[in-house]
């Protein structure tokens, strides 16, 4: 198959290992995994072995290092790119987290019988630049590949600690979401979850936003790590997500009706309500895996591993975005500013239907932070606030990468539907779950990188018939309030 470039081969210095998504013209996607193997000594030393760009002429030992393979076991799916690599005399093996499978990196063989998916890399001097450059043999079954991610997979969670929270004046203090309140280990002591889908429900149903993050990592590394009994959404016993996460009491009393948040845009309000989204966007990654796994019992591994990535990454945005807040606004930490619920308004117009929720949260929603983004960190810049630029720069990295998923696994349930044009499939999903138009200016280039080409979003409008309230349908908050009290979760066994 055609090769693709992947990036200059000092690119992938930074890193032993990187997720590589490929999409298609046709809409196909596949994730691969990239391993480089060199080792760290050999790529620091100062010998004659050390990497130097432009005189190798493709035949530094280094680039016959770097095998790519794809990123879900081909026995149950887990994602590859936390396997164990293992040398052994003739070859070099890698070992699924999941059941331990072992599969040789160069022939995709393992002793089980089973066989991995292994693609041919090439390093080779750029005719143009003279830069060396890494080439991936492409994917069978699809044209026009083009390289839609390719993402450091770090060793160890990228999600820094929170910070510990600055003394407080005791006013300020009853107000805030502080970390004192939480009383509840990580792992519950009784009755600990053993799947994903009973760590999704867990999750959900944690109101405090710094034990949700913590639960949040130690559910996806011990996903990620294999340490799970399975991901559980095809037992009947797959315990219910709640209707509304419940949230702490202050921050329930101090959540409005949108049109009521000021419009005021200093740094911290701007911070504050950022940080609001994020916590509910880390309930929407585990919402959509525990409402609809069960729903979908063909959906594969690779769909999990997307949403908790997603999950993992929206706990990261909070804890940046509450750490930089109480940085340059130790009197209004987190939980202290007016918030609004209304991106879970759109999660229960679209709690049915899978196709409907990945429309509407992952498609307008998250690609309409595509295009606000941009002036939300130029006004920081503006500001003089560079720390809170790098914060929301990580931030919409992340972000294309999640309106991606939303694409891929859209087209993924239109294919299961028969074919349906993911197209027209999308602008039938506007005009049912959502109310006006789908507001520009857009991002076409970062909206095209994660698939969204114009004829998605262009002269959209939604017909969603609801009261109107200030312009915006009312969303009931008493749900939200009487959920506040629901913090022990109950699960039904295996
Ligand atoms: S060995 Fe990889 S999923 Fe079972």
């Amino acid at each position: 198959m055609e090769p693709i470039m992947i990036a200059p081969f000092t690119s992938l210095l930074s890193h032993s290992r990187f997720f590589l998504t490929l999409r298609s013209q046709e809409g196909t996607y596949h994730s691969l995994i990239l391993f480089r193997l060199t080792p760290e000594s050999l790529v620091s030393a100062k010998d004659g072995s050390t990497y130097t760009e432009g005189v190798s002429n493709g035949t530094n030992p280094m680039f016959n290092q770097i095998y790519v393979m794809e990123s879900s076991c081909p026995h149950l799916g887990a994602d590859l790119s936390h396997a164990d690599i293992e040398e052994c005399e003739s070859s070099i093996i890698a070992v699924c987290p999941w059941h331990r499978y072992d599969f040789d990196l160069r022939t995709g063989k393992s002793e089980t019988g089973l066989r991995a998916c292994t693609y041919a890399v090439e390093v080779k001097p750029d005719p143009i630049d003279g830069i060396d450059k890494v080439y991936v043999e492409t994917p069978a079954g699809g044209t026009g590949w083009r390289l839609v991610e390719l993402r450091p997979v770090s060793e160890e969670f990228a999600d820094p600690p929170p910070r510990p929270a600055p003394p407080l004046l005791p006013v300020i203090a009853a107000l805030a979401v502080s970390e004192s309140t939480i009383d509840e280990p990580v792992v519950p002591i009784h009755n600990p979850p053993t799947t994903l889908m009973q760590w999704a429900v867990l999750i959900l149903n944690t109101p405090n936003p710094t034990l949700k993050v913590q639960r949040t990592r130690e559910a996806v590394n011990l996903f990620r790590t294999g340490k799970l009994a399975s991901i559980g959404h095809k037992s009947p016993n797959a315990p219910r997500p709640p209707d509304i996460p419940p949230r702490e009491e202050n921050f329930a009393r101090n959540t409005v009706d949108p049109a009521k948040v000021k419009n005021r845009k200093n740094r911290a309000v701007m911070l504050h309500a950022l940080a609001n989204i994020e916590q509910w966007a880390i309930d929407l990654a585990w919402d959509i895996i525990a409402r609809f796994g069960p729903s979908h019992p063909n959906v594969p591994p690779a769909f999990f591993s997307d949403f908790t990535k997603m999950a993992l990454d929206e706990s990261k945005h909070f804890t940046l975005l509450t750490s930089r807040l109480s940085d340059i606004s130790p009197s209004t930490p987190y939980g202290t500013m007016p918030v609004h619920a209304s991106l879970w308004e759109s999660a229960s117009v679209t709690s049915t239907s899978l196709r409907s929720r990945l429309a509407i949260i992952h498609l307008v929603h998250e690609a309409r932070g595509l295009d606000v983004n941009p002036g939300t960190i130029e006004r920081f810049r503006k500001a003089g606030d560079a720390e809170s630029v790098k914060v929301m720069e990580v931030i919409h990295a992340d972000e294309v990468t999640h309106v991606t998923s939303g694409h891929r696994w859209f087209t993924w349930v239109c294919e299961q539907e028969g074919n349906v044009d993911p197209v027209q499939a999308f602008r039938e999903e506007v005009r049912r779950g959502w109310r006006g138009d789908v507001k520009g200016p857009f991002n076409v280039e970062d909206r095209g990188k994660a698939g969204m080409t114009r004829e998605f979003y262009e002269g959209l409008k939604g017909e969603m018939g609801m009261p109107q309230v200030n312009g915006r349908g009312p969303l009931d908050m008493k749900p939200l309030q009487d959920a506040v009290a629901s913090v022990g979760v109950e699960y039904e066994t295996q």
